[in-house]
């Protein structure tokens, strides 16, 4: 008989088996931050109409023009797979009147995003991202303050010497006349051009800027600058927002190249980016999205926000000396005292005993293998990465205490049943606790 086909994950989608405690302890760290700046937390359905990225996030960009996860409903409506946060919580901003909340409106949100991609180091078709939404103010000090709760939040991390790269898009007028100078400039290169790079000359010369091909890097070297043909009300507001960065002690670096995929983007744009990950290297990105909400059918509200790829962040962390400790012991990930109970009718007991140790805040597990001999089961014990071995039997049961052995030093000593697990906390409290 043929042996069973077995399954793996679909390309470009992981399971998250021993790295899904970082993720929830970035999780957390970002729920205690943002919270400090006044933030709530949002979910929105995994679901979405798919009109509501080709709208919001713009038929030319490449995630929706080729990376969507689109199929039909029973009823032959067009769904997708959220791409991306931001056109979501724009939805949801409308469709929950947000607008009649106590102003701006802070959200932040995470969980699982969709992109087909080509999968690579860093890149995944399932991905997770952190990330947080203001609506409502125009700033400029709303865009220093996001900056500002993301770097503390990623310092909480561990990170050091981060810098932001900014830049400013403008607003849709300086888009569409730097994008007629920019064709101008590249006109007489167009030979030299890659086919992408040849098709958003027509469709979105912008997004040339932004290339990785060499030789186009290098025709780009002289061309004209975005930051050059922003309007006065928009370079006004870059100007100020550099400024009061400054003053906020946040390094940053002006990129005059970063333009950024998505096209709801006006002004304000950053992203921050590590070496030390290789080719895809931007662990998150965001900006300003003033023409967003009015592009929903919204009335005419400003945005800002930003996403963190936390799949990307996670691997960051991991790679931060000392962080991996550091991180497993605030993930809870403590060390769990082993119960065995001796001899097959002690199992019950043996059960118990874990049960008053867990009610006392102490992880346990139980090894409930009677028939095996006590030294295997010790064994196992420390598989299971215990310092703690609480052996109860026959003789205990008599006595009315159990054997607290310590595997470190090899020490064994008895505690009365009664009150056995506020003993044993009183024990390893002091040295297993982060
Ligand atoms: P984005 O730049 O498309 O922006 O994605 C944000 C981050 O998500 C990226 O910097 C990257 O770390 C991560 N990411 C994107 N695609 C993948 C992938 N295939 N695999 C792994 N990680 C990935 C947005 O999504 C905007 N909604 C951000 C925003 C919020 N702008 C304003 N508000």
């Amino acid at each position: 008989m043929a042996a069973k086909r077995r399954f793996r994950t679909v390309k470009g989608m992981h399971d998250l088996v021993g790295k899904a405690p970082v993720f929830a302890f970035v999780e957390e760290k970002a729920r205690e931050v943002f919270s400090l700046y006044g933030y709530d937390e949002v979910r929105t359905p995994v679901v979405e109409e798919t009109e509501l990225f080709v709208r919001g996030v713009g038929e030319g960009s490449e995630v929706v023009g080729k990376q969507m996860y689109t199929f039909d409903d029973k009823k032959g409506r067009s769904l997708t797979l959220r791409p991306e946060g931001t056109a979501p919580v724009a939805r949801a901003y409308l469709q929950h009147d947000m607008a009649s909340w106590p102003q701006p409106v802070k959200v932040f949100y995470m969980g699982p995003y969709f992109r087909y991609e080509r999968p690579q180091a860093g890149r995944y078709r399932q991905f997770h991202q952190i990330g947080a939404e203001l609506i409502g103010d125009p700033g400029p000090y709303s865009d220093v303050e996001l900056l500002v709760m993301l770097l503390r939040f990623l310092e909480q991390l561990g990170f050091e010497d981060l810098e932001v790269g900014l830049n400013s898009v403008g607003d849709v007028e300086c888009r569409k006349r730097y994008s007629q100078r920019l064709r101008e400039y590249l006109a007489p290169y167009r030979d030299e051009l890659g086919a992408d790079s040849r098709r958003r000359l027509e469709t979105n010369p912008l997004r040339i800027l932004d290339t990785k091909v060499p030789k186009e890097r290098e025709l780009l070297e002289n061309a004209p600058r975005l930051f050059d043909d922003l309007g006065g009300r928009a370079h006004d507001h870059f100007r100020e927002v550099r400024e009061q960065l400054v003053q906020a002690d946040v390094a940053h670096r002006i990129e005059d190249k970063l333009v950024r995929g998505l096209d709801y983007y006006t002004r304000t744009v950053f992203e921050i980016t590590s070496t030390a990950l290789g080719a895809q290297n931007a662990i998150l990105g965001g900006g300003r999205y003033d023409g967003l909400i009015a592009e929903l059918g919204g009335p005419s509200v400003p945005g800002i926000g930003f996403a963190i790829g936390q799949d990307r962040l996670v691997d960051l962390v991991l790679k931060i000396p000392g962080a991996f400790k550091r991180l497993n012991a605030e993930a809870h990930r403590r060390r769990p005292v082993c119960v065995i109970a001796i001899g097959a009718s002690y199992r019950r007991h043996g059960m118990e005993l874990a049960q008053e140790l867990r009610a006392a805040g102490i992880p346990a597990v139980c090894e409930f293998d009677s028939l095996r001999p006590l030294k295997a089961r010790l064994k196992q014990a420390a598989r299971h990465d215990c310092r703690w071995v609480v052996l109860f039997g026959e003789d205990e049961e008599k006595s009315g205490e159990v054997v607290l052995r310590d595997f470190s030093d090899r020490t064994q000593e008895t505690i009365p049943r009664d009150g056995f697990a506020a003993a044993v906390a009183a024990k390893i409290r002091p040295d297993e606790q982060p």
